[in-house]
């Protein structure tokens, strides 16, 4: 059987990844802040956590992030701006997940296919980004996918079988878009996961270093 690694199984779009994966009988493993402690912002917990799992994934997803915490939220404006929010910003979108990626390696089969799929952002897109706003999100997006991109470069010597990268899953309602959602075309959880699933599963080492969007198409960096 098939394992699948879900960090953040707690949150709208990783609980329904987790729910499709175990659906389609493959053995599921998710871990979370809330359920089992795995904060970012306490960097030693990812260390912790990941050495406390065994055995190998032949897919691994990053499915966490925040856009508004601690009464911190996507600024409309530059001037909006503050040190603090934008700290934590990258903290939990970019910094975190790259620490998981750095303690990810011995968990991923060498001899087989494999998939990291990192969650990120069309709006880290810098090509993409004629509205502006929302600057830390999208700036720790972006950082996220050269994160993911560089990784992506490493792992293509010790892991040719696998590919790393970074996917944006569609408009979907969860606790993280609830706020912002009025008048946007959306999905919920449950449609997307089967979607996220096939673009996820269909990506071979060819496609490793790159964004998609929730069609599989690739998105401008
Ligand atoms: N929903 C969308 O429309 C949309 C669009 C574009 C991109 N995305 C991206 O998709 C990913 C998942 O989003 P979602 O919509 O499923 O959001 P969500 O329902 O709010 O889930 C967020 C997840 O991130 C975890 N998380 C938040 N802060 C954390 C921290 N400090 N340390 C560790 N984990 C933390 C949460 O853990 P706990 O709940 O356990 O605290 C939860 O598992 C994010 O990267 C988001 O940027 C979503």
């Amino acid at each position: 059987m098939k394992r699948v690694l879900i960090i953040g199984n707690s949150g709208g779009i990783g609980a329904s990844l987790e729910s499709e994966y175990s659906f389609r009988k493959w053995n599921c493993l998710g871990v979370s802040r809330s359920l089992h402690g795995l904060d970012f912002n306490e960097p030693e917990t990812i260390q912790k956590t990941l050495s406390s799992i065994e055995g190998i994934f032949e897919t691994v997803i990053i499915a966490t992030g925040a856009l508004t915490f601690n009464g911190y939220g996507p600024e409309k404006t530059i001037r909006s701006l503050t040190s603090q929010g934008m700290a934590e910003q990258m903290q939990i979108n970019a910094i975190g997940p790259a620490l998981v990626l750095s303690n990810i390696a011995r968990l991923i089969p060498k001899d087989c296919p494999a998939r990291i799929a990192v969650l990120s952002a069309r709006v880290g897109s810098i090509g993409d980004n004629r509205l502006g706003g929302w600057i830390s999100y999208r700036a720790s997006k972006a950082a996220l996918n050269q994160v993911v991109h560089t990784a992506s470069i490493e792992f293509a010597r010790s892991h040719p079988q696998l590919a790393c990268f970074s996917l944006h899953p569609g408009t979907v309602d969860t606790p993280l878009t609830k706020q912002f959602a009025a008048g946007h075309p959306s999905s919920s959880a449950s449609e997307t996961a089967p979607i996220l699933f096939n673009v996820i599963e269909n990506c071979g080492a060819e496609d490793s270093g790159n964004f998609f969007d929730q069609n599989g198409l690739p998105v401008p960096w």
